[in-house]
């Protein structure tokens, strides 16, 4: 921009929210809380996983984490001074059913569920939404051990935690999520093993993605059941999933991409099918004959809200095999996707600005997304659950302060603040934006080397110091508008 268009932009009014928008920001039970071992809390594959070497990046587990479980009520303070309005966390099930097995649940911790229904008092106290996912990620190792994802038997269990957690925080809680990006758990959980429980088996993880699908279906019910009053939704990690080139054959590898990604998802749970393309493009690495005739009436029940992460666009071509594969797909990992069932498929290397991640930036998909779903599935609210970028953050001392000068988070998420907003403009029924994330925290396979907090969390001493961006975001949240250039 020339210096007078900035001037222009600077003029021009701010873009404002409808009333009543949720402005929050999200965390995982087990990227935060550390604890691992306390009050009755059993191992998760998480927890496994971490601990075994060569698997997450400097050796690093959650351990400790941000030590949010005894520092919640400084981090409520912190989100108090931020302004939030909702605050979107999860439950971490090895700390509700320590014992759970594939055949039963086993009895109910006091001191897990307590943990967490204090946390929902102080943040409705301080006038905070809570938003609660009940599954993050974090399988009690005991289901792993007998199948875990592959394995119907951690459907039902799911569905039964659900009811336990429902009839504890229901008559509080307004909003529940039954399952956050089932698309990691069944991919990079059990085809490129790059999270937990690290298996690498297509058959495996196509059987994941059913019985992840089956266990949201169960949830919805058991919701229904003991929390009649609550929302109930589902977070998917969608792509905006666009061919390099109007050739036909990267249409085709697009098309295969955005079935795996998207479709096995969103079919089943939205229109009670699995698409057709999906099971042809699968037919040699599995017939489905794990999905039983009754399964998908109770995957299909209706939903109150549709949760949308979004952090990168998935650009995709077709792989000719004249060279190796580039996977350099948007949001890192997704090259797992052909893995099962389109080997010619690509992720090609682009240009432009990228995030500490390696992951692009295109604030158009969040859009694109959001405007698709709203034509597809018209009327179905919609939540944006994640959206965020890992920098790598310097600290400085200005005057005495701890200061963390993040300009390029901040316009992230303004950029994608204004696509949702046009979004909006467009029809699309987004009810909230959540910022991925609150603190600095345990990245996954990344270990504690990638930050996405907008509060900088200093890993020896678990001091929490607001970034720039949360100041940026603070004021999105008080004018609850978006302004057109960063101030
Ligand atoms: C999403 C996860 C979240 C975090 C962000 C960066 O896939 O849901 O826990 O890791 O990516």
């Amino acid at each position: 921009m020339t210096t007078q268009h900035v001037a222009a932009a600077q003029a021009a009014p701010a873009l404002s929210f409808p009333e009543g928008f949720l402005w929050g920001s999200a965390t995982a039970a087990y990227q935060i809380e550390g604890a691992v071992a306390e009050d009755g809390r059993t191992p998760s594959i998480w927890d496994t996983f971490a601990h075994t070497p060569g698997r997450v990046a400097n050796g690093d587990n959650g351990d400790v984490a941000d030590d949010h479980y005894h520092r919640f009520r400084e981090d409520i303070a912190l989100m108090v001074r931020l302004g939030l309005t909702s605050y979107r966390f999860s439950i971490a099930w090895p700390r509700i059913t320590p014992e759970v097995t594939a055949e039963r649940l086993g009895p109910v911790n006091p001191a897990g569920l307590g943990f967490y229904s204090t946390l929902v008092d102080e943040l409705l106290a301080a006038g905070i939404t809570p938003s609660v996912t009940l599954y993050h990620w974090d399988l009690p190792q005991a289901l792993e051990d007998a199948g875990g994802w592959t394995n119907r038997a951690t459907a039902e269990r799911f569905g039964e935690y659900a009811e336990v957690v429902a009839g504890a925080l229901g008559d509080r809680v307004p909003v529940f999520i039954t399952l956050n990006e089932p698309w990691c758990s069944a991919f990079l959980g059990y085809a490129s093993g790059v999270h937990a429980p690290g298996r690498t088996d297509a058959v495996a993880a196509l059987t994941a993605v059913h019985h992840l699908n089956l266990a949201h279906g169960l949830a919805v019910a058991a919701l229904r059941r003991a929390a009649p009053a609550a929302k109930v939704a589902i977070t998917l990690n969608l792509a905006w999933v666009t061919p390099e080139t109007a050739s036909a054959a990267d249409a085709d590898a697009a098309r295969r991409i955005d079935g795996l990604q998207n479709r096995v998802f969103l079919d089943p749970i939205l229109r009670g099918t699995y698409p057709s393309d999906v099971l042809a493009d699968t037919a040699s690495v599995t017939d489905w004959s794990f999905v039983a005739p009754a399964d998908l009436a109770v995957i299909s029940a209706p939903i109150d809200a549709l949760g949308v992460n979004y952090y990168s666009p998935t650009i995709v071509r077709h792989w000719t095999r004249e060279r190796p594969k580039e996977s350099a797909d948007g949001h890192g990992d997704s090259a797992t996707s052909p893995w099962v069932a389109g080997e010619d498929a690509e992720f090609p290397t682009q240009n432009g600005p990228k995030t500490d991640m390696g992951w692009g930036i295109d604030p158009r998909g969040l859009r694109e997304l959001l405007l698709r779903l709203h034509r597809e599935h018209p009327g179905l609210q919609l939540m944006v659950t994640e959206n965020g970028a890992a920098f790598p953050d310097t600290v400085e001392n200005v005057d005495g302060d701890r200061c963390i000068n993040d300009v390029a988070r901040s316009e992230y998420l303004r950029t994608h603040l204004v696509a949702v907003h046009e979004a909006i403009a467009e029809g699309a029924p987004v009810v909230g934006y959540y910022v991925w994330s609150l603190l600095d925290n345990f990245e996954w396979a990344y270990g504690y080397g990638k930050r996405f907090g907008i509060i900088h969390v200093e890993y020896t001493t678990l001091e929490r110091t607001l970034k720039d961006s949360a100041l940026f975001y603070a004021e999105v949240i008080r004018s609850n508008a978006v302004p057109r250039v960063l101030p």
